[in-house]
């Protein structure tokens, strides 16, 4: 696991990048977005590809392009931009300036793209529009990291494990957002796949940060 002192050594994006970070709509806190960059950081060394699961209005999208940027490789960004469950009319998470008001329904695409078009980081992103494991099923590459941020249901996040999990490299990092042991902080899904992926040893974990972990692949397995 990485001490205080490794993560005071550890990379940081620039002071643009950071505020772009902060100035996007989304859910990452600052200390959770400086973990996933560390480990995007590590990863893309691999020069393999890195793949979030869920872009919504590319919050965290912006720290995984800085990080592939200074590296020489590309990020691949997964969502069907219709928002989650939580996100919906009525729901806790819902932004009504989201929605489109010819389809009727929520559309984070085009706020998507003007984040990363401010910040100067669409030469580094790809951005995969459609359901995860649809997505997953056609995909054949290797992958030097997998974030997981998408549907917090059981179904979706044991889809996204299930389906991005089998493309990581070896070595390669697994990175999972809104890990709550504790069920009065949050709902379980992904603390679910979190567990499943420790105890399946396959994967070792190297650092927590608030709610978001991070597993090294260390061999073959689900
Ligand atoms: C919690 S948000 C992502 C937040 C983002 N990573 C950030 O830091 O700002 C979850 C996103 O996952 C997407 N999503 C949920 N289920 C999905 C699925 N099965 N396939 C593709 N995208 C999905 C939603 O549309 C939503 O934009």
């Amino acid at each position: 696991m990485h001490t205080a002192a490794a993560r005071n050594t550890a990379p940081r994006p620039g002071p643009e990048v950071m505020a772009a970070f902060e100035a996007a709509k989304g859910f990452m806190p600052a200390d959770e977005g400086l973990a996933l960059y560390g480990a995007a950081s590590e990863a893309a060394r691999t020069g393999l590809p890195l793949l979030e699961v869920g872009t919504y209005c590319g919050r965290s999208t912006l720290l995984l392009a800085d990080a592939a940027r200074a590296a020489g490789v590309t990020v691949l960004t997964v969502d069907h931009h219709r928002g989650s469950e939580e996100q919906q009319p009525g729901w806790e998470y819902h932004d009504a300036s989201l929605v489109d008001p010819e389809v009727g329904r929520m559309d984070t695409l085009p706020t998507f793209r003007r984040t990363l078009h401010a910040a100067g980081l669409e030469d580094h992103v790809v951005a995969l529009v459609g359901r995860s494991p649809q997505v997953a099923a056609v995909w054949g590459g290797r992958l030097g990291l997998v974030f997981v941020d998408g549907g917090h249901t059981d179904a979706h996040a044991t889809a996204d494990y299930e389906g991005w999990a089998p493309h990581l490299a070896e070595h390669g990092l697994l990175v999972i957002h809104d890990v709550f042991p504790d069920p009065a902080d949050g709902g379980q899904a992904p603390y679910r796949i979190y567990r499943r992926a420790r105890e399946s040893g396959a994967f070792a974990e190297v650092a927590a940060t608030g709610s978001l972990r991070v597993l090294r692949r260390t061999g073959p397995g689900l």
